[in-house]
């Protein structure tokens, strides 16, 4: 298959982690015969510095006539901690998931056996997590009208959602759910807000097409709680917007780092993939950036293409990287010489000789491994 990626490698770690995935892209385009085209474009900080534009036309265009978008990450305390900034580089990734149409956001969680004394969460508790998580991704409240009154002392954010844009991110999550363990449960705040009143409504009735489906509603505040006291109770999590974002992160703590989590942003026409974390400035260039979330994204992207056993293949030298923790300081409390590419390195060469594993692997720790 021929592939053109757009990259937007972004800010902070963003570009290191970005650059194990293609390097783990392309061992995967080796091995199994396609050709994955990369063309990097700027956003965030960097082109605001540049720019002065978080989202220039040039990106936006790229991004459009590319097959994927491989996205890194974006932000710089320099305009985090200034109120009064115009511009901000989070506009530039607003500004995309809004242009292409991303309205689905899909984050797995997953708590892999090797890291379960990672988390601080029981080990007992969170075995077996495997979740699914359906974010809305360009509507409610970080898109509503905002408000500032002119003295500056009142302001307002909009909360707005329509039938359509809850119904096709629904029926996403039941036909995922049909491929999972058959249950969706819907987060909201029905028992206050009244565009949570219409998600329950519109959710509840496409469900009906789906009858082999369980559908159960939760409180956004009772779901942060049963997230960490129960997390094997959820399989696919349908939220919107502002609660998907806060949700996730916490759902970050039971795979033991928020380093491990990758996403998908699809529409109908574009699909975009991404780590779900930030842009780590105090970490960059020092090496210690975990790149594994940044690869599975690369997994999701090969996903999305129906290219199963390229994405399988990658999650496998994910889990044995984890394993043998060839990881990041993040996860790795036995190996302080572990880099970010060293665990691209790793990554690539599973993929490139799945069968001569062990015998190189061993060598790892010792550093008597070409790849180290
Ligand atoms: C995320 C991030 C973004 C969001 C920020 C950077 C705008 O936190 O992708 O979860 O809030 O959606
Ligand atoms: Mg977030």
């Amino acid at each position: 298959m021929k592939l053109n990626i757009a990259v937007l490698s972004g800010d902070g770690i963003g570009p290191e982690v970005t650059n194990e995935a293609i390097k783990v892209l392309k061992a995967i385009a080796v091995e199994f015969d396609h050709t994955f085209l990369f063309n990097h474009a700027k956003v965030g900080a960097t082109a605001i510095d540049h720019f002065n534009n978080p989202l220039p036309d040039d990106t936006l265009e790229l991004c459009k006539k590319s097959d994927a978008i491989l996205f890194g990450a974006i932000g710089h305390p320099k305009y985090d901690n200034d109120p009064s900034a115009k511009v901000r580089p989070e506009q530039g990734l607003l500004k995309l998931r809004k242009s292409l149409g991303l309205y689905a956001n899909i984050r797995p969680v997953k708590a892999y056996d090797s890291l379960l004394d990672k988390s601080p969460l029981k080990q007992e508790n969170i075995k077996d997590t495997d979740i699914s998580i359906y974010r809305e991704l360009t509507g409610g409240i970080y898109f509503g009208e905002k408000k500032i009154s002119d003295d500056g002392n009142t302001a307002s954010d909009l909360c707005e959602y329509s039938k359509h844009e809850i119904e096709r991110i629904a029926h996403l999550a039941f036909k995922s759910a049909q491929t999972r363990k058959n249950k969706v449960t819907l987060v909201d705040k029905a028992n206050v807000l009244e565009s949570s009143r219409l998600w329950r409504k519109v959710v509840t009735d496409v469900a009906k097409k789906y009858v082999d489906v369980e559908l159960d509603f939760l409180f956004v505040d009772n779901a942060a709680m049963q997230l960490i006291l129960n997390p094997r109770q959820f399989d696919v999590i349908l939220t919107e917007n502002m609660f998907g974002d806060i949700i996730s992160d916490e759902a970050s703590i039971i795979g033991g780092s928020i380093g491990l989590l990758a996403s998908a942003s699809v529409g109908d026409k574009h699909a975009m993939f991404e780590p779900i974390h930030g842009s780590y400035p105090q970490a960059t260039n020092k090496g210690i950036a975990n790149p594994i979330a940044s690869i599975l994204s690369a997994a999701m992207l090969l996903d999305h293409f129906e290219l199963f056993d390229e994405a399988d293949l990658i999650r496998a030298a994910v889990e044995r990287s984890l394993k043998l923790e060839i990881t990041t300081p993040d996860l790795n409390t036995t190996y302080d010489n572990i880099t970010t590419s060293k665990v691209g390195d790793f990554i690539e060469d599973y993929i490139s000789n799945p069968k001569d594993t062990n015998l190189n692997f061993s060598n790892i720790h010792l550093g008597q491994s070409t790849i180290i």
